[in-house]
């Protein structure tokens, strides 16, 4: 099965993904994720990108095409993947479309996740990461904290704040997103495969959600 999430930053894209990762036996494939770890390796894309990334702009829709072009031939992709954060713009899903043609490949559902911006930024800000880019566990302050303060409770790395979550940066991401994103909306939103689940509940609720329409 594959599996594209659309929302805001701070919907809940990578906590929904873990959850199918760890129900499915799908591949996370996040843009996010990617760009940070070329970002903390210094690599020319990761130079690239950094300035990008910290302003709240989105990369360059020709780097994002040629990064999940890559991806998507990995042999474990082959197990169904789960697309988090890409596609982004309506360029980013063209191309992804024909990417699909060219690979005989289809997607199963897109779904939208669905929150309140004042619901979205008290998340950002209270999110920690885990450092450990194998890992990458997601907590929260608030809500999912981890056993003990600063430190992930499946690989005993220490947590982090991300260099883009000052309110700041966050309120930037999010006008970014209903300028660029938001319209992917109406791209997508006329398919059968295409599903809005409200995001504004507790995570239990959610994942029911999202399995009843992957079952
Ligand atoms: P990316 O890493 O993709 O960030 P994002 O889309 O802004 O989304 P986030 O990761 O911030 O949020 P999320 O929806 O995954 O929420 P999470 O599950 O963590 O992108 C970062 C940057 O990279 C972009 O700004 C751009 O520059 C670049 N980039 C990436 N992809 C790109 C692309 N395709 N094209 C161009 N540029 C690209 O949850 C948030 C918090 O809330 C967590 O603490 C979590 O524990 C908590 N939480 C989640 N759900 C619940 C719940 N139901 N109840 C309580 N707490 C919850």
């Amino acid at each position: 099965m594959n599996v594209i999430l659309l929302g805001a930053p701070g919907a809940g894209k990578g906590t929904i993904s873990k959850h199918l990762v760890d129900n499915y036996s799908m591949v996370q494939i996040s843009t996010g994720d990617i760009l940070r770890n070329e970002v903390k390796n210094k690599t020319d894309l990761g130079v690239k990108a950094k300035s990008f990334m910290d302003s709240g702009e989105l990369v360059p829709d020709d780097v994002i095409l040629g990064i999940i072009e890559n991806r998507i031939k990995e042999d474990d992709c082959s197990q169904g993947f789960i697309m988090d954060g890409f596609p982004r713009t309506i360029a980013q899903a063209e191309g992804f479309d024909q990417l699909l043609k060219r690979n005989d490949l289809v997607i199963d559902a897109i779904i939208e996740l669905d929150a309140p911006d004042e619901l979205l930024i008290k998340r950002l800000t209270s999110r920690r990461t885990c450092s450990n880019t194998k890992c990458q566990a997601i907590y929260n302050i608030l809500y999912q904290p981890p056993k003990k303060e600063g430190v992930c409770d499946k690989c005993s790395s220490e947590l982090i704040q991300r260099s883009d979550e000052t309110e700041e940066t966050i309120k930037h991401r999010l006008k970014t997103y209903y300028e660029k994103t938001q319209p992917l909306i109406d791209y997508y939103n006329s398919g059968s495969n295409y599903h809005k689940v409200k995001a504004d509940l507790p995570l239990a609720e959610i994942n029911a959600s999202v399995d009843s329409i992957l079952k």
